[in-house]
């Protein structure tokens, strides 16, 4: 196949804009519906992802004292994470080992949970503690029947869990740097979005012209190199964990960025001004109305 440079692939998008014309493939593609709605598929990653590899359940904070518990489902299990009377976090599933009703919902802090159909009643390290007419059990062995207990780490501020097997904490130091990355590209990436391609337009009634995804450019992995990234930390003073708000820091510079860079690369031509979002077409325009002794 033959790779077209960019100089190739900018003028052959400025000769479309000037006759109106856009490139089409040789025949209409066809997604498989099945693609995005196969049950199959999503019992697969939940079965083989989701329930395998240590998952974030809760946030530390929302178990801030002993007792303190979250129930909801994880991977489509019925979980709840509690905080002991020693401090630590432990997450069992949440079926009552009688005859399966979850022994608690949503959030607040127990002391003991007792499942609301027979009364068992389970201590917040699993245990079961008691059961109402205990002698209509008979042979039944009390610490054979504490609930089940989930794989739990607590680790950067998160409760996290595995539903099979133990928790990998090697992997999870990996996890900061990876999700205040991923907050800063996500940041840059939106800044350079609205420079770039971004843009709510109307017509001369008022109609949104840009409603749905096919027309509002959003940005995209596949229209940005790598960038590289550095950190310098200095945790806040003024909570516990130090964190602060990371998600807009490359927002605020990169579209200013984009934009004077544009502006530099553009100088030379006398183009003085470029409002965005800095559309293939419009610096085409703002390219030849300077050529022509315009003002742009
Ligand atoms: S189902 Fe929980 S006590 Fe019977």
């Amino acid at each position: 196949m033959l790779l077209m440079n960019d100089a190739l692939v900018a003028q052959r998008v400025f000769d479309h804009i000037a006759n109106g014309t856009t490139d089409m493939g040789d025949q209409v593609w066809r997604e498989p519906v099945a693609n995005y709605r196969q049950q199959e598929r999503l019992d697969r990653e939940i079965e083989q992802v989701l329930r395998r590899f240590a998952t974030p359940f809760c946030p530390s904070v929302a178990l801030a004292d002993a007792g303190s518990y979250v129930a909801r489902r994880a991977a489509g299990t019925p979980l709840v994470a509690v905080r002991g009377r020693d401090g630590v976090v432990h997450a069992f599933r949440n079926v009552c080992r009688h005859r399966g009703m979850e022994v608690a919902a949503g959030s607040g802090c127990a002391k003991v949970f007792v499942c609301g159909y027979h009364g068992w009643a389970y201590g917040l390290d699993g245990r079961l503690q008691h059961v109402p007419h205990e002698h209509g059990f008979p042979g039944l062995e009390k610490d054979q029947h504490a609930l089940v207990p989930v794989s739990t780490v607590e680790r950067h501020g998160l409760v996290f869990v595995n539903q099979h097997g133990p928790i990998d904490e090697s992997a999870l130091e990996e996890f900061p740097p990876l999700l205040a990355d991923g907050q800063r590209l996500g940041g840059i990436v939106q800044g350079l979005g609205q420079a770039w391609c971004e843009e709510v337009r109307y017509d001369e009634n008022g109609q949104l012209l840009t409603a749905t995804l096919m027309d509002y450019a959003l940005p995209r992995a596949a229209m940005f190199p790598r960038f590289e990234l550095d950190m310098t930390c200095t945790p806040s003073p003024l909570n516990p964990l130090g964190a602060k708000g990371i998600g807009e820091l490359g927002t605020i510079g990169a579209t200013p960025c984009l934009v004077s860079a544009a502006l530099d690369a553009l100088a030379p031509l006398g183009v003085t001004q470029l409002d965005m979002p800095l559309k293939s077409e419009r610096l085409w325009r703002a390219i030849r109305d300077a050529a022509a002794g315009g003002t742009r």
